[in-house]
């Protein structure tokens, strides 16, 4: 692929948009690339966590590429929105976790691609806004209805309104980026949070993420009564079973996944 690229090490797969030139900025082939590689990593047992990220040191994604939408008519503007909205929606419903490593400008489409991660790791020069209101469009990735879920109404109102941009240190206590780390520490740090995770139970990672992501959907009593029922369909595995008598036997658990 030209613009996206996906490197598998064991457990974790690193997807890394790489369109140096224009700040990692997303045309519709960058978001074609990201899809295609989300759906291959989904189909693929061995992978369990995936890190989204961006090549250089500058951008992690500075937005959908505006050279390309000031071209636009009302349908393409539609078949973007499309785009943006199929690879936000891998990256939070797939089986594996995905973390964004935000390495400097996430902005416009690029921050709506972390809002979907599981999780935001921040390098100390990253900046997180969404500036669309400033080119006479909305966030169109899923901006308007995931930010204020992570950070409220009110600040999301402010952010979208303002175009303001949020350094890491802001997007920390916001609740935004869940760690900030120096940018050449950044990698690594999401490795080992991936390998963390990797080590785990790998079918239990994946029901908790579906049941934490029904939490947003449904109400309260709802969303305890699938919990109470995956709960239940846990108890029917290997892992569980395995998990338990290591605790017990005081010896690492050999999960297999199932
Ligand atoms: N689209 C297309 N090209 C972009 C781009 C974008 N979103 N962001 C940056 N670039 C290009 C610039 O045009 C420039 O290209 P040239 O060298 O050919 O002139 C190159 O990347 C470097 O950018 P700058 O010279 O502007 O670098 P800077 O360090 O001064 O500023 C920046 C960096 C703050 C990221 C600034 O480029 C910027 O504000 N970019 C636009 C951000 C933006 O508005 N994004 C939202 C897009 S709308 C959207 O995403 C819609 C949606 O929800 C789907």
């Amino acid at each position: 692929m030209e613009f996206v690229k996906l490197q598998i090490e064991e457990e974790i797969a690193i997807v890394t948009i790489d369109r140096p030139k224009s700040m990692n900025a997303l045309n519709n082939q960058v978001y074609e690339e990201i899809i295609a590689h989300l759906e291959a990593i989904q189909a693929n047992d061995q992978v369990k966590v995936v890190i989204l990220t961006g090549a250089g040191e500058k951008a992690f994604a500075a937005g959908a590429d505006i050279a390309q939408m000031v071209h636009q008519d009302a349908m393409e503007g539609r078949h973007l929105g499309g785009l943006c909205h199929r690879s936000a929606y891998l990256l939070e419903n797939m089986r594996q976790v995905t973390i964004a490593a935000v390495n400097g400008y996430a902005l416009g489409g690029g921050c709506e691609l972390t809002l979907a991660c599981d999780i935001r790791v921040a390098a100390e020069n990253a900046r997180f806004a969404l500036p669309e209101v400033g080119l006479g469009i909305i966030p169109g990735g899923g901006g308007t209805q995931r930010l204020s879920r992570i950070i409220g109404v009110g600040r999301a109102k402010e952010m979208i309104f303002t175009c303001d941009q949020i350094d890491a240190q802001e997007a920390y206590r916001m609740g935004l980026a869940n760690h900030v780390v120096p940018q050449a520490e950044l990698m690594d740090y999401c490795k080992a949070m991936a390998r963390k995770i990797a080590s785990k139970a790998s079918y239990a990672v994946s029901v908790a993420k579906a049941a934490v992501n029904t939490s947003e959907n449904v109400d309260l009593p709802s969303g305890c009564a699938r919990e109470q029922d995956l709960l239940g369909l846990l108890f029917a595995t290997h892992d569980k079973k395995e998990g338990m008598e290591a605790f017990l036997e005081r010896r690492k658990p050999n999960f297999t996944d199932f």
